[in-house]
């Protein structure tokens, strides 16, 4: 590790730097924090453990301490799962997918408000949230004038620090000191009735500043660190996620050649995990060039579509890499710099952008029904799986969408292509083309009497066709003044109590 001394340059911030204990003890029962990180990227690493055994502490005397945990989205083990470990949480929102705190939420031990990543900062500033007593952010550096170089995620931090009544700076020296020119961060924001356009009409246009900046009165202390984000492994795509990335391929040829898309597509949005990264792969290995990306999250797939060329340039609000990507990026950073950049994510995710661009949003799902309707968070209707993300701030507002799972779950006793959604993220209303390994079904300009057997025939496994089309024919039949959307409604819900019946869940 490098002195990272050096990267507090500040001289006013740099007489705050102290331990993570000593910060800690700023911290008390009952605060909101807000904290940086994003998929895994740019959490505080020092804060988290140093709270833990605050609270650990204190509830061995017997004494409360639970705080309100506020991020930009997902963090890691070793930020909410210490906090979870701790028993330490009273709310977190509004994204989540460390299975420490999910148990805790899934117990009802943590209330969990589960919000569109667009929407988040922009509640805080409203005043829905209430009050943010303390800010803890990592950053790259602190610059001489008391700037802010951000790290590799950008998330809800400028809110986050101009919003805390107090802010602590974790300086994390693993953290490339070449991210300085990676990030835009807007300060143009204005609150209705005084909102103004937001001038941004091409996905790399910077249209803000490449520092955060923060009162040097709020910031109570300054703690160095030097441990690696989270960087969760992507497995190599399996064969029903190769064959998911090939229909949506073929389908994006479909709409060149029907004149519905210029032939180096919109502005791609890809979600997290494994099924999206085989998506990118496989764009990576087509005609496609030229590409350019408005997203959420730069993964390892990204950053080989722009090696190769397919992707000219990519804008996102954080990265979510497998070690071997971080590495990968870092030996190769200058050659990036330009072709990345790094927003808030009230602008990555910002539905006027979204809409303007014209984003081809492609998103994982847990489930969706006969007639379109899209579940993304919930297990049964009742068990909260990560969260809504950024998938409708994306898919709500895109020129095209798609929502890709495999056709089954839990080694392939559940259909994921079910009579009626045990929970609705995204209606019948938003989405365009759902697919899975065995195809894909186009429901744009469909009544939903004709989606339902699109979407049997051409997604649903073949084990579950029949049942699913029984189950249609008898609805219809049995509901002669009730076709828009016929249900059964004790089946309905009846089909996801089956699973339940036979152990699989
Ligand atoms: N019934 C029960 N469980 C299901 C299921 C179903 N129909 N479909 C998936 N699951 C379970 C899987 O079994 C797995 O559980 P496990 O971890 O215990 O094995 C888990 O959900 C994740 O599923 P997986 O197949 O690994 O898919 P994934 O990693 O692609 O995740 C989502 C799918 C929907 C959970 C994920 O895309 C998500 O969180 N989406 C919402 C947020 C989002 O879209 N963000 C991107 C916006 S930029």
């Amino acid at each position: 590790m490098s002195s990272s001394a050096s990267r507090v340059t500040c001289p006013v911030l740099s007489t705050r730097l102290t331990t993570a204990a000593r910060a800690a003890e700023l911290i008390h029962d009952g605060d909101n924090i807000g904290i940086s990180g994003f998929t895994g990227a740019g959490y505080p690493k020092a804060l988290p453990q140093a709270l833990h055994d605050r609270m650990v502490a204190a509830h061995e005397r017997g004494e409360q301490f639970r705080i309100g945990l506020w991020s930009g989205a997902s963090t890691a083990p070793d930020a909410d799962g210490v906090l979870a470990e701790a028993h330490g949480v009273s709310t977190r929102l509004p994204y989540n997918s460390d299975p420490t705190m999910r148990a805790l939420i899934n117990s009802g031990e943590v209330d969990y408000i589960d919000a569109h990543l667009s929407h988040s900062a922009q509640y805080m500033w409203f005043g829905f949230y209430g009050n943010l007593d303390v800010a803890i952010v990592e950053v790259t550096a602190v610059l001489p004038d008391g700037l802010l170089v951000p790290s590799s995620s950008v998330g809800n931090n400028k809110t986050w620090l101009e919003q805390a009544d107090r802010v602590i700076l974790e300086v994390n020296d693993w953290q490339p000191r070449a991210l300085e020119g990676f990030h835009d961060v807007y300060y143009g924001a204005a609150l209705p009735p005084h909102r103004k356009p937001i001038e941004l009409t091409e996905p790399m246009q910077r249209i803000g500043e490449p520092y955060l900046r923060v009162d040097p009165a709020k910031v109570v202390a300054v703690v160095e660190t030097d441990r690696p984000d989270r960087n969760a492994p992507f497995s190599e795509p399996d064969e029903k996620s190769a064959a998911i990335a090939g229909h949506v391929l073929d389908f994006l040829r479909h709409e060149v050649a029907a004149g519905r898309m210029p032939p180096e597509l919109l502005p791609i949005q890809s979600g997290v995990g494994n099924v999206a990264n085989a998506v990118l792969a496989g764009l990576d290995g087509s005609e496609f060039t030229g590409l350019t990306a408005y997203t959420e999250v730069i993964q390892d797939g990204m950053l080989d579509l722009l090696d190769s060329g397919t992707l000219q340039a990519a804008s996102a609000t954080s990265f979510g890499l497998s070690d071997s990507g971080v590495q990968h990026f870092m030996d190769r950073i200058d050659s990036y710099k330009g072709k990345i950049l790094l927003r808030s994510e009230e602008i990555s995710n910002h539905p006027e952008l979204v809409r303007r661009l014209g984003v081809i949003a492609m998103n994982g799902m847990i489930e969706a029904d006969l007639y379109g309707n899209v579940n993304s968070t919930h297990v049964m209707g009742s068990a909260i799986m990560n969260g809504i993300g950024g998938s409708g701030d994306f898919a709500r507002n895109a020129y095209l969408n798609f929502f890709l799972s495999p056709s089954t779950a839990k080694d392939g006793a559940i259909s994921a292509i079910v009579p009626m959604v045990s929970h609705v993220d995204h209606t019948e209303h938003d989405v365009h083309v759902i697919v899975t390994e065995h195809g894909l079904a186009d429901l744009r300009g469909l009544s939903p009497q004709d989606r339902a057997p699109r979407i049997i025939r051409n997604c649903a496994d073949p084990r579950f066709r029949d049942a699913l089309s029984d189950y249609f024919d008898r609805a219809w039949a049995e509901r002669p003044t009730a076709r828009h959307t016929p249900h059964l409604m004790s089946e309905a819900l009846g089909w996801h109590q089956r699973f339940l019946d036979t152990g699989s869940m």
